[in-house]
C-alpha cells in the first residue's frame, strides 16, 4: 500500500483563508498530525484519526508522521500560516535527512498557506510593497547574538521587516532588546504595525510610531511589521493606511 505525507498550511486562522488545495488534502487524509490548537481546527469524521501533540516536539511529530505514511496511511501534518515559514515543513525534511532511506522514496508534498505576515500586511495596507525581510525573534533555536546582528544589518540595508514569535512569557526580554536596537539604529520614527490574531474574531491592528512602541504591545499571537525609511502613512477617517512605495531612491 502506498502512503503519502502532505505538509499543509492552514492560514492565519479564518477558514476562508484555507486554500482549496489544502481543503482537498484534509478531506483525503486518514491521519492529521500537529500542534494541539492547529489539529483542533480539523473537524472529526469517520476514518480520520487526529494526533494532536504539544509544542516543541516537532522532530518526534515528524518521525511519527513519516512512519505512518510509510505504512500506507495518508497523513497530513498541519501548521498555522504557511508550513515553510518557521513551521513543520523544515522539521519534516530534517527528519527525512536523518532517517532511514525508505523515507526518501515517500510521496511528500508541501502545500502553501497564507503566512501571518502577509495577512497582517494586507490588513494594514501594503507595508511590504518594496524589499523586506522576515526574522523569527525566538532564540530557542539560535543564539540571541545572531538575531541582534541580523536586526542591525537589516536596518542598514533599509528593509521593511516582519517579526514572528516576538515575545513569550518564557522570553520577555528579547523584544525589549529588539525595540532598543531598532530605536537606536533607525534614525527616523517609522511606523510599526502590531497585528494580533489576524483574521480571527478578536483581531487587532495597531499602528504605532517606533519611538512610542513598548514591548508589551506584542505577544506570541502578534506579528510585528516595521516599515523601511520609505514607508508612508495615509491618514483616513478610519484606520491609517501604511504602505511602502514600489520605487526607492
Ligand atoms: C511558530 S510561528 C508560525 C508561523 C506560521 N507558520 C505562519 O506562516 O504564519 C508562530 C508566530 O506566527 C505569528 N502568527 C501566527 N498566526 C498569527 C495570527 N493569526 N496573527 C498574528 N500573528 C500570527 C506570531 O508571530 C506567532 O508567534
Amino acid at each position: 500500500m502506498t502512503g503519502s505525507l502532505v505538509i499543509a498550511g492552514l492560514g492565519p486562522g479564518n477558514d476562508a483563508l484555507v486554500t482549496p488545495e489544502v481543503t482537498v488534502a484534509l478531506a483525503r487524509a486518514t491521519d492529521i498530525v500537529g500542534y494541539i490548537p492547529y489539529v483542533a481546527r480539523i473537524p472529526a469524521r469517520p476514518g480520520l484519526t487526529l494526533h494532536p501533540t504539544d509544542n516543541r516536539v516537532e522532530l518526534d511529530r515528524s518521525r511519527h508522521a513519516l512512519e505512518m505514511a510509510s505504512t500506507g496511511r495518508h497523513v497530513v501534518v498541519v501548521s498555522s500560516g504557511d508550513p515553510g515559514v518557521f513551521a513543520m515543513a523544515a522539521a519534516v525534511f530534517e527528519a527525512v535527512e536523518a532517517g532511514p532511506n525508505e523515507w526518501r522514496a515517500l510521496d511528500i508534498r508541501v502545500l502553501p498557506g497564507i503566512t501571518a505576515m502577509l495577512a497582517a500586511a494586507a490588513r494594514a495596507g501594503a507595508p511590504l510593497g518594496h524589499d523586506f525581510c522576515t526574522i523569527n525573534l525566538s532564540d530557542n533555536l539560535k543564539p540571541w547574538a545572531v538575531i541582534e546582528n541580523r536586526l542591525r544589518l537589516a536596518v542598514q540595508a533599509d528593509f521593511a521587516m516582519a517579526f514572528y514569535n516576538p515575545r513569550s512569557k518564557s522570553r520577555p526580554e528579547g523584544f525589549v532588546r529588539t525595540l532598543e536596537v531598532l530605536k537606536e539604529a533607525c534614525a527616523d520614527n517609522r511606523p510599526v504595525i502590531f497585528a494580533r490574531n489576524v483574521s480571527r474574531p478578536d483581531e487587532t491592528i495597531n499602528v504605532v510610531p517606533l519611538q512610542d512602541t513598548q514591548a508589551d504591545m506584542a505577544d506570541m499571537r502578534t506579528v510585528v511589521i516595521l516599515g523601511s525609511s520609505q514607508t508612508r502613512i495615509i491618514e483616513t477617517g478610519a484606520a491609517p493606511i501604511v504602505y511602502t512605495p514600489r520605487f526607492s531612491s
